[in-house]
């Protein structure tokens, strides 16, 4: 029996990661037409995940501008939308997380009465600048949201303490799980582009991009890699660096042409997802990176102030270290110099799920559009 139509909506480099195993999973179902509309908020970014798992987008708004602003995308998004949600009609539009992408999909979706699927829902630092614009945009996406796919009970209960109907709250796991152990294998041969590292130093893997560490935070952090690289002849930085310009000028600036430090371009998900696992650990201030690494049993230091993702900082595998230079340099220090701290950091576990997310998100889709055949009849 034909159930009905879902639009997936998605944008950049961490959504298509953690869509890709959804529009897999949903596209296997027969009576479930799939529409997958790419905003393109991020281009080449984009475009590595698209065609890694295979995804043919019917629409794509191609909206990506260079240092493009808040205002821009938001708007170009609903704009862009307004068309398309009118001819195809969709039963449900499906968002992820919270970029500005997934809320003005959502409300895109909200101005036609489409019901909104939120994956990813319930992350919460309870500080409205810190991710920022991202803490605003996941609670106002919430806010539009019938369906809450929250990846952890934590998560759930921070849905539960902003009054979201129970009912309407799945925990799922995070699907980025799904999609790591997808690409992730132990005999993996590393990327030629990673050629000229000496592979029997400690690999430390980088990554930087959040907005409220451009300027004096990022530079600090760069300070820090440097203090780091000066004080231990054996390890090799490896960073793949943003395509974001205030992110690139500043690392290539501080840190190009420097023995050591491997600046790199944005690795495609399957090498990079290698490479973490051959890291000997990670500091970034990525969300995503948080939830991949410690079911890889690395280490990471979160460059960031506050984080959404307590649950790994609880299981003790992540550290919140913040954007201050000496304290960046003491806590990644403790780490290659003490085996006994490296070793307690160094487990593998995994509070983000079990490889089963999407599934679990599809059924619900699936009672979901049948319930609602149901209530219409
Ligand atoms: C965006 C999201 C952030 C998410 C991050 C993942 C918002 C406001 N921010 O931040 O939540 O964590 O993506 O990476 O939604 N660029 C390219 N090519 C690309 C991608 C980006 O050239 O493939 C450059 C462009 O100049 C673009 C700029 O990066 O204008 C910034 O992209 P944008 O999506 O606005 O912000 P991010 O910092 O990537
Ligand atoms: N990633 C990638 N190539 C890279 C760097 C990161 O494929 O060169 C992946 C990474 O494994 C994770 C996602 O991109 O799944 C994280 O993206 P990003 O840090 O840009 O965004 P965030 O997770 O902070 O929103």
């Amino acid at each position: 029996m034909y159930l009905g139509k879902v639009m997936v909506v998605f944008g950049t480099r961490p959504e298509a990661i953690k869509m890709a195993p959804v529009v897999k999973e949903l596209e296997k179902v027969a009576d479930i037409e799939t529409i997958v509309v790419v905003t393109a908020q991020h281009r080449e970014m984009l475009d590595q995940v698209l065609y890694l798992f295979d995804i043919n987008p019917k629409y794509d708004l191609d909206l990506m501008k260079e240092k493009q602003d808040l205002y821009s995308i938001t708007a170009g998004v609903i704009l862009g939308l307004q068309k398309i949600i009118e001819t195809e009609k969709p039963d449900l539009l499906l968002v992820h997380g919270d970029t500005s992408t997934t809320f003005a999909a959502a409300l895109a979706a909200f101005y036609q009465k489409v019901p909104v699927g939120h994956v990813e829902a319930g992350l919460r630092t309870k500080n409205k600048y810190s991710p920022y614009p991202e803490e605003m945009n996941r609670v106002l996406t919430s806010r539009l949201a019938e369906l809450h796919f929250a990846p952890t009970d934590t998560a759930r209960e921070n849905l539960l303490a902003e009054a979201t109907a129970n009912f309407k709250i799945w925990v799922t796991g995070n699907t980025v799980i799904d999609a790591l152990l997808k690409v992730v294998k132990e005999e993996y041969i590393l990327a030629d582009s990673l050629a000229n590292i000496n592979t029997d130093n400690r690999i430390i893997l980088v990554t930087t991009h959040r907005r409220e560490n451009w300027g004096n935070k990022m530079k600090d952090i760069y300070k820090a890699l440097l203090d780091l690289v000066a004080e231990f002849a054996d390890i090799e930085l490896v960073f793949p660096v943003h395509m974001n310009p205030i992110v690139r000028d500043l690392a290539v600036e501080m840190l190009g042409n420097k023995e050591r430090i491997h600046l790199i371009e944005p690795l495609d998900y399957e090498p990079f997802a290698n490479l973490m696992n051959k890291s000997y650990m990670i500091l970034t201030d990525s969300g995503g990176l948080q939830e991949e690494a410690p079911s890889l049993g690395k280490p990471v230091l979160v460059l960031r102030d506050t984080t959404e993702r307590p649950e790994a900082v609880v299981a003790g595998t992540v550290k919140l270290v913040g954007t201050v230079r000496d304290n960046i340099y003491r806590e990644a220090k403790l780490l290659l110099n003490d085996e006994g701290e490296y070793m307690k950091m160094a487990k593998a576990i995994n509070p983000y799920g079990d490889g089963q997310a999407a599934l679990r998100i599809v059924n619900v889709i699936k009672d979901f559009l049948y319930t609602r055949i149901g209530s219409e009849v």
